[in-house]
């Protein structure tokens, strides 16, 4: 019988805090969640969990959750997670990925938590790397205010680590996808093709040769799962060492509409990395941790969920 553990995810409202959510509680685990339902919703919430609506800026109520709630364990997911913003408005990016996350990191010390998991990025992390698929070693070099400001939040827990003795993890995640992902916005290519394709829109490219690692939210979630026992205070990679680029992307996704859409090509995006591939060797030795979604059965389970999601269902039926 896996030990019950009190457990904070902030962001569990979000597509990825909530699937952790569900899979802890399932472990009998009592779990409590802060999120101010910017990107997440209600309606992802495991309704065995405790909601505080609540933004992390507000570090006073943030502190009154604590002392009330008193966590040991805390997954950290809240942030700004969209990489084109954080190049608009750094200050902001700041504030939101690093400030707060620095004032969860004082409170926890203050409260005695155990362990310390952070959603970090593989992508945006190391940016166009030389090395494919890319290793841990290889030299960070963030070109966007949330690359930096997830970079620097692994350098801080170094310090929480060596100078208070706060155990860690951070996982930098490559492209995550599957059901619940919210469609509105940057976040993922996949969520926002099916989206547009679900309306009967065609659904724009910019580019499409860039490449990228798509890893299965499920297996995400279990490496979530298996660092909690893990007290090495390490940085690891999650993704599956597989590229697929956009265009094969969309042409997977198409089939599931017999073929019927016709992308709109644009310019890619300035700045835009071209590949991006993830090396999973450190976690698969250290804790036997490999992806065991496929791209194409992750896409199969990410459209049925999405065919029987009811709003989209309902808008898919009105322009079929
Ligand atoms: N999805 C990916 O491909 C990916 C890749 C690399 C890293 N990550 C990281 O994983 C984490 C989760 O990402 P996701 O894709 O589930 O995003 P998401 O937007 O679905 O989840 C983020 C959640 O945090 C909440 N939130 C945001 N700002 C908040 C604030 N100030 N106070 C309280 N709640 C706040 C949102 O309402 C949302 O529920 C993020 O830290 C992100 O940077 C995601």
């Amino acid at each position: 019988m896996i030990k019950k553990m009190k457990i904070l995810i902030t962001g569990g409202a979000g597509f990825i805090g909530s699937h952790l959510a569900d899979s802890l509680v399932n472990r009998n685990n009592e779990v409590v969640i802060i999120d101010n339902l910017s990107t997440g919703k209600l309606g992802n919430i495991n309704q065995k969990a405790k909601l505080f609506n609540e933004d992390l800026v507000n570090h006073e109520k943030i502190k009154e959750i604590f002392e009330k709630e008193k966590p040991e364990i805390v997954y950290h997911l809240a942030a700004n997670i969209n990489l084109r913003k954080s190049v608009e408005d750094p200050l902001h990016d700041a504030k939101m990925n690093i400030l707060n996350t620095l004032n969860l990191l004082e409170i926890g010390l203050k409260y005695n938590i155990k362990h310390f998991i952070f959603s970090s990025t593989g992508g945006a992390i190391y940016g166009d790397a030389k090395e494919i698929p890319t290793t841990e070693e290889y030299k960070e070099y963030p070109i966007s205010p949330y690359g930096c400001a997830k970079l620097a939040i692994e350098k801080y827990l170094n310090f929480y680590n060596k100078i208070h003795g706060l155990k860690f993890t951070s996982l930098r995640y490559s492209n995550v996808y599957g059901p619940r992902q919210n469609p509105d916005g940057e976040a993922g290519v996949i969520s926002i093709f099916l989206d547009n394709m679900f309306s009967g829109k065609n659904p724009i490219i910019y580019g499409g040769i860039q490449t990228r690692d798509y890893v299965y939210v499920k297996d995400v979630v279990n490496a979530n799962i298996l660092v909690l026992e893990d007290g090495k205070s390490e940085i690891y990679n999650l993704g599956t060492e597989k590229e697929t680029d956009v265009i094969e992307i969309f042409s997977k996704l198409n089939k599931y509409f017999k073929n019927r859409f016709e992308p709109k090509y644009e310019e890619i995006r300035k700045g835009e990395q071209k590949r991006s591939c993830l090396s999973y060797k450190k976690i698969k030795n250290s804790l036997n941790w490999k992806p065991q979604i496929a791209i194409d059965e992750g896409l199969d389970r990410t459209y049925c969920w999405f065919l029987k999601n009811e709003d989209v269902k309902n808008s898919h039926q009105k322009t079929l």
